[in-house]
């Protein structure tokens, strides 16, 4: 059977456990390698290698160039390694925390395992996959069809909260929702228009709403927990759902696998063309797009569709703040590296 090495980053972290957890039930893994800062994640490692599934599990800390052997030979790297806010961190102090240790992750993986792909879910995503793809650059190695940057928790909440607001959470039927743009706040772009099955009955004001949930739903969990962190178990399920999709494009031979993932544009250059008749021409390199997945990752971004007049005004906030953050991303490894 063909060999599938997952390497995970901050493995034990509030995502990391949860996540490991759920990849280690992955019938398709072969290895996984869990690393981490905290040594703990050696005691995770071992806890979940008494699951019986087909993965070999191995934790590695810094000691001994853990990073290094748990980088070897990946052929997927997740990363939810990072510092949550806390209390009195701006967000620029966590910005630049978060930001050199994804730097620094990138740099190993561009040393170590050049070819593999990559799914960044450190926060600031908007500007934290723009750092993964500036160190990739510098370093010569950098194929923008790896690169991803999870935005499925937002799919998955758009999901969740349609169906509530139609009180159909008991219903069979899935809502699909497109979700577009970035990661945070006002820069994402749910397209309920395009919801499906369509939402029916529903008012303009419910659909603001329902959009401004989707955008803010991670506030809805960090006060839930009150000073405890931030969503963990939910962000664990949407990462593990993106890595299966791509195990099944990349190496289960499955065709027609789509997810909005935030990539670079230039990934697909017609794609990228197509965007510009939403943005005002404004040209954007990196943007959470339908994308179709495949052997290589990404094999082409579909079309967005058409947007209702009230995505439209979205689009163009969304589209302004994107703007800074990618610049906020480049210009750090510029600054630093
Ligand atoms: N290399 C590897 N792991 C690291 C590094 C590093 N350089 N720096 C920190 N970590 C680990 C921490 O030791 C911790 O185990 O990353 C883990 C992060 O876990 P938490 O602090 O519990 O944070 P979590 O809630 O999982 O969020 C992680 O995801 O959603 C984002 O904004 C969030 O950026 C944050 C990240």
């Amino acid at each position: 059977t063909k060999k599938i090495k997952a390497a995970l980053l901050g493995a034990a972290g509030g995502i990391g456990q949860p996540l490991a957890l759920l990849l280690k039930q992955s019938p398709h893994l072969t290895d996984l390698a869990l690393f981490d800062i905290a040594p703990v994640v050696k005691g995770v490692a071992v806890d979940i290698s008494h699951i019986s599934t087909p993965s070999i599990v191995t934790g590695y800390d810094k000691e001994d160039d853990g990073l290094v052997k748990a980088l070897t030979d990946a052929d997927i790297v997740v990363i939810p390694a990072g510092v949550p806010r806390k209390p009195g961190m701006s967000r620029d102090d966590l910005f630049n925390i978060n930001a050199s240790i994804v730097r620094d992750l990138a740099q190993s993986i561009a040393s170590t395992c050049p070819k593999a792909f990559i799914c960044v879910i450190s926060n600031p995503v908007n500007s934290t996959v723009p750092i993964v793809a500036e160190v990739l650059k510098k370093a010569g190695v950098f194929d923008p069809k790896r690169l991803f940057g999870v935005t499925t928790l937002d799919i998955l909440r758009a999901q969740t909260f349609s169906a509530e607001i139609i009180g159909q959470s008991n219903a069979s039927s899935t809502f699909n929702v497109p979700v577009i743009g970035g990661h945070s706040g006002v820069t994402i772009l749910p397209l309920l228009s395009q919801s499906k099955p369509p939402l029916k009955g529903v008012s303009q004001e419910q659909i603001e709403a329902l959009t401004k949930r989707i955008q803010f739903g991670g506030d809805e969990v960090v006060q839930a927990k009150a000073g405890a962190g931030s969503a963990t178990l939910s962000m664990a399920a949407a990462g593990f759902r993106f890595v299966e999709r791509l195990i099944d494009a990349a190496f289960n031979g499955k065709s027609g696998v789509v997810e909005d993932s935030y990539i670079l544009l230039k990934a697909d250059a017609s794609g990228s063309k197509e965007l510009l008749k939403h943005t005002d021409n404004v040209e954007l390199d990196y943007f959470s797009v339908p994308v179709e997945l495949g052997p290589e990752g990404v094999k082409k971004i579909l079309p967005i569709g058409e947007l209702s007049e009230y995505e439209q005004t979205l689009m163009k906030k969304a589209v302004e703040e994107l703007k800074g953050n990618i610049v906020k991303g480049v210009s750090f490894v510029e600054a630093k590296l």
